[in-house]
């Protein structure tokens, strides 16, 4: 007789759980679920809880380039001015998500796991856009970023998960919210603004990142045509992840 946490992994082909990864179905259906949004709408915290949810993997593709915008920053690239370089650097790295021990899903460069400390650094959030525009890095991460498909269920966030990246999935959400509710919940987010920052400052900086996000020639911002958007100004994280795990459960009959 199979423990009730067996047969919860088994029924949903998990690749994680509550209580961490157990029983990784290698045949595990593949099922893509998209969060898209701009800058500090929640959509880390509701990825996570919707993963957490549906026993998926949660995979954050903005911590794919702010890895990189670290790389650079190491190597005294500015990524601002510097594509070429950056583009260069590419050829000496090398980053991907793999299953850890707990079999969940961690993002290593040249095989070391990165900080989120590191890489949610107020530092590297002012240049990481600056990466996010340039083509070869977009080129270069797309094939990465599809490959956590293997993991079998996957919730992953973005900016063009839906647009790009998955574009065949028929589960894409784009999670939104005013500025100034997206000021406050960044700023509620320690260590990821400077000291001394405000309401006012932490507005300002999001709406410089949107603007950035949503004008790059290459995969800019904005809702796939056939995504769920969702304002979430008057919902917690916890209310938009039952939304969007019930709408994937409708799609999905036997999940
Ligand atoms: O979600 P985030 O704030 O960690 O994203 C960091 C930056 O990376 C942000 O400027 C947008 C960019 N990004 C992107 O262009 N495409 C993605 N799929 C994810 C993030």
């Amino acid at each position: 007789m199979e423990q009730p946490e067996e047969q919860l992994n088994k029924k949903n082909n998990v690749c994680s759980s509550k209580a961490g990864f157990k029983f990784f179905m290698p045949n595990a259906p593949q099922i893509q679920i998209a969060i898209d949004g701009p800058a500090a709408a929640g959509k880390s915290t509701v990825a996570a809880l919707t993963a957490e949810q549906l026993g998926g993997c949660y995979i954050n593709t903005g911590n794919m380039y702010r890895a990189l915008t670290w790389a650079a920053l190491q190597r005294n690239i500015d990524p601002e001015n510097e594509a070429g370089k950056v583009a260069a650097m590419l050829a000496e790295l090398d980053l991907k998500f793999s299953l850890n021990q707990d079999r969940l899903p961690i993002l290593a460069l040249n095989d070391e796991e990165l900080p989120l400390r590191v890489i949610r650094h107020p530092e590297v959030a002012d240049k990481v856009s600056f990466i996010a525009r340039i083509p070869e890095v977009r080129e270069w991460l797309v094939n990465r970023q599809r490959e956590t498909a293997q993991f079998g269920l996957i919730v992953m966030e973005g900016r063009d998960v839906g647009t790009v990246i998955f574009p065949d999935t028929k589960h894409k959400f784009y999670i939104t919210a005013e500025p100034e509710v997206r000021a406050r919940r960044r700023l509620a987010q320690a260590g990821e603004v400077p000291d001394q920052s405000t309401i006012e400052s932490v507005a300002a900086e999001i709406a410089r990142r949107d603007e950035l996000d949503q004008t790059r020639p290459v995969a800019p911002l904005r809702p796939a045509p056939d995504a769920e958007i969702i304002h979430t100004d008057n919902l917690n994280a916890e209310q938009v992840a039952e939304l969007i795990a019930r709408r994937v459960q409708e799609t999905e009959k036997n999940l």
